[in-house]
């Protein structure tokens, strides 16, 4: 039988641990491009994402019982700062990343602006902002860490 595609809806502090746990599975490839195990989703807690629950949207993509994907956002003055985009490793590349975007940007139509970044190595992370709309605004000063690139794209309310 064929998969049914995933629907994707606003999750519950009870998707939490599963999140997290998906989280840490998602982002290790991360953790490897940037040879850091200990990068800021891989070292976030379940009390600190159970926390953000307070202040953003949060959105799973859910296949069967299993969250799959996820992404969440807030609103900070007029800018929607999207962050945390996820899809489990063995359901990438079927566009559900996009989807979940274009999900998280439905949610904030009063967005003046919508943000994010990523680290300049994360090479298909950019390609896939850059055709979501995203342009690059900003780069982190030189420090110990990678450089981040930072994305913006206008929102509904742009004036
Ligand atoms: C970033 C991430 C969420 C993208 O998820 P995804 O579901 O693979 O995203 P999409 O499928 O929309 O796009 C990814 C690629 O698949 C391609 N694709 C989309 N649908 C496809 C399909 N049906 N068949 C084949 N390829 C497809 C896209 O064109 C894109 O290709 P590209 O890399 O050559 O540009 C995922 O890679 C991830 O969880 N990464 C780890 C965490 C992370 O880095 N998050 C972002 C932090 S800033």
């Amino acid at each position: 039988m064929p998969e049914a595609a995933p629907h994707i809806l606003p999750a519950l502090p009870a998707d939490a641990e599963e999140i997290l746990a998906l989280q840490r599975l998602a982002y290790r490839s991360e953790a490897k491009l940037y040879g850091d195990p200990n990068i800021p989703p891989l070292r976030q807690t379940l009390a600190e994402l159970r926390d953000e629950f307070a202040a953003l949207t949060i959105l799973k993509a859910v296949e069967g019982a299993a969250i799959i994907g996820s992404v969440r956002a807030g609103l900070d003055g007029g800018v929607c700062r999207v962050g945390r985009l996820m899809v489990r490793p063995d359901r990438q590349r079927r566009g559900l990343g996009a989807a979940l975007l274009a999900a998280i940007e439905a949610r904030f139509p009063q967005a003046a602006r919508y943000a994010l970044f990523t680290g300049c190595r994360s090479a298909g992370n950019l390609r896939l902002y850059g055709r979501c709309g995203y342009r690059e605004t900003a780069r982190s000063a030189a420090g110990p860490g990678p450089e981040m690139i930072f994305l913006e794209k206008p929102g509904p309310a742009a004036g």
